[in-house]
């Protein structure tokens, strides 16, 4: 649908003809590619070994039904109706009050992700080129964990491939939104889809393969304590890409008959199910090879060469599973440059190439803590949490992405309040959808901001 042929039922437009996303398909391909990412097959997986299996699933996809959900559809809504970035969207929806502070948190949150993200990003673009070469062919898990140990601890590596990572990216959001962004998903989401299918069935049909169904399946409650369940609540944000203006961002890029609430609970639900996938990819795999699951965030890059190494036809198979999550983390990693870009853009009107090289310099330099946490600064550590690296994910996850989802939640329930959500929801009463928002009101209002602040509060052990 062309621009011009949107509905009337959002203000007018203040910059001049802003590039948005131009068709349905393209706002799902972009909002999806954002949520999909090294969340569900570097992060989901071993969070879930270290968790308990199916019982933190559970507690998972509880979390992304009454909070991550809620709060994508209310980014959206905000982002669509002002049709500016992060933080000029809250400011235009609520002058003269504080709220764009949310804004400027996801700003900072985007490039504290950004800073980590790239390094794993840097190290999975890496091991593409190690899995051709057949470096990382072995089913010692022994001479796997070498291959890893001499990656991370070289800072010229190191940092070499979160350039490579970070210029490749600031490649595609130069182009901008509509041709870079949207084109650019629509061609990965499908590819992602079918090597993940690939991957799985060469997974279950594994002899021995039903013991990773098992653990994926069975729940084991005695694992959850109050810790898991903020670590759930956090991956429901992080997963979805919420909690920090992303999503209002991309609100922003909507089209103005796109029905938010449809949209949002389909990425959902697909996102969900590419975890799933994932997690079939892998433990029925791993399990299947004897090896353990609950190797932290190294079983991406340590078990898993093993296993695909152990199993016929293994290196093919490998290269397609580390371009598969190259895929993932390319759509997600897109959404986070475009948070601070949009802003430079929008707010300070710089051109958008200038914007993405200094958002590009920004990221070498933040990001640069996070590469060299394993060489040169692996001394500097933060108490319980870690090294840098440590430090930007809990931090991000576990604190600023929740904090903002509750301050969104309060201000969709409590100052947007009913009559806007209903008319903006519907798209100006085009939409017959009066019972799901009063159901997604009814959440945001009461439900998700008094769970968050639940979680957090015991989480972090203040409660
Ligand atoms: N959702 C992405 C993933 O699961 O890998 C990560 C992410 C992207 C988090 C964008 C936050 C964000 F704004």
């Amino acid at each position: 649908m062309a621009i011009a042929d949107r509905a009337e039922s959002v203000p007018k437009q203040t910059t001049v003809s802003r590039d948005t996303f131009t068709t349905r398909l393209g706002v799902i391909a972009a909002t999806l590619g954002s949520a999909v990412g090294l969340g569900n097959i570097w992060k989901f997986p071993y969070l879930t070994g270290a968790n308990g299996g199916a019982a933190f699933i559970i507690v998972y996809l509880l979390c992304t039904l009454v909070v991550g959900l809620p709060v994508m559809i209310t980014e959206h809504v905000i982002g669509r109706t002002a049709r500016e970035d992060a933080i000029a969207s809250l400011k235009k929806l609520a002058p003269g009050k504080a709220w764009w502070l949310i804004g400027a948190s996801g700003i900072l949150a985007s490039f504290l992700i950004m800073a980590f993200y790239t390094e794993v990003a840097a190290w999975v673009f890496a091991y593409i080129v190690k899995a051709v070469q057949g470096a990382i062919l072995s089913t010692d898990p022994a001479v796997t964990e070498a291959a890893f140990a001499d990656l991370v601890s070289s800072p010229v590596q190191s940092l070499v491939w979160q350039w490579i990572v970070l210029a490749f990216i600031a490649s595609i959001i130069a182009l901008g939104v509509s041709k870079g962004i949207e084109r650019m998903t629509k061609r990965l989401m499908p590819a992602l889809f079918g090597i993940l299918i690939i991957v799985v069935i060469r997974s279950i049909t594994l002899p021995g393969a039903g013991q990773g169904l098992e653990f994926l399946l069975k729940p084991d409650f005695s694992k959850v304590t109050g810790a898991t369940v903020l670590t759930a609540l956090g991956l429901s944000f992080f997963k979805l890409s919420v909690g920090m203006g992303t999503m209002i961002t991309y609100g922003s890029y909507f089209l103005d008959d796109q029905d938010i609430p449809s949209t949002a609970t389909r990425v959902m639900l697909s996102d969900v199910m590419v975890s799933f996938l994932a997690g079939l990819a892998i433990f029925p795999a791993v399990f299947a090879f004897g090896f353990q699951p609950e190797s932290g965030p190294s079983l991406l890059f340590i078990t898993i060469p093993a296993v695909f190494s152990s199993m016929p036809f293994g290196q093919v198979f490998m290269i397609l599973f580390f371009v598969l999550t190259a895929i993932a983390a390319t759509g997600a990693m897109l959404s986070l440059f475009e948070v601070p870009v949009a802003y430079l853009e929008g707010t300070l009107n710089w051109s958008r190439k200038k914007a993405t090289i200094a958002v590009m310099i920004g990221l070498a330099i933040v990001g640069s803590t996070a590469a060299l946490s394993e060489s040169l600064l692996a001394h500097i550590r933060f108490g319980g949490i870690g090294t840098f690296f440590d430090l930007w994910d809990y931090l991000t996850s576990n604190v600023l992405l929740p904090v903002g989802g509750l301050f969104l939640c309060v201000f969709a329930g409590w100052v947007l309040r009913w009559d806007k959500l209903k008319q903006w929801l519907s798209n100006n009463g085009t939409l017959d959808n009066e019972g799901v928002v009063r159901g997604y009101y009814w959440i945001v209002k009461y439900v998700t901001p008094i769970l968050v602040l639940i979680i957090l509060l015991t989480g972090l052990g203040i409660i």
